[in-house]
């Protein structure tokens, strides 16, 4: 072998073996300078519900994801419902949709809120997150 055939030879055998080493860092495990990966904030739809079936009467109440969601009224309108975070702000008792009263008690310290997850007595001070409801026929879709 002449050495101009040994070196083209030598070449191509390091530029596979470089190929190599370069597929081989690409997989899955991140490298020492990738970001970490970032929190996901949850959008879109957090939880989903039939009415006719789960929400029939004024009153009844539903817990999904960390949601309680209420129906107010009879119609089908998103006015008609509540959606509020369902642990108690105070230290995360789930609370309960009392009907007689219209509100939510917490039954570990007696916090109250509103339909709206508004503080109407303590010793809870923060608000209950409210959550957007939408209807589209039969169907109440919870979302941020
Ligand atoms: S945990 Fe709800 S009032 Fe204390």
């Amino acid at each position: 072998m002449e050495r101009k055939e040994f070196l083209s030879a030598l070449s191509i055998s390091l530029a596979a073996v470089c190929v190599g080493c370069s597929l081989a860092s690409c997989g899955s495990t991140p490298k020492s300078e990738d970001p970490a990966p970032k929190p996901t904030t949850p959008t879109g739809s957090l939880a989903t519900i039939n009415l006719a079936t789960d929400l029939p009467k004024v009153g009844d109440s539903k817990v999904l994801n960390g949601i309680i969601i209420v129906r107010l009224a009879q119609s089908n309108a998103p006015s008609s419902f509540s959606a509020v975070q369902v642990a108690c702000t105070h230290q995360g008792t789930p609370v309960n949709y009392n009907t007689a009263q219209g509100i939510f008690i917490c039954p570990n310290h007696g916090s109250k809120f509103s339909t709206t997850g508004a503080v109407l007595l303590g010793p809870a001070a923060v608000a209950l997150k409210q959550y957007t409801v939408v209807i589209t026929g039969s169907t109440l879709t919870v979302s941020a």
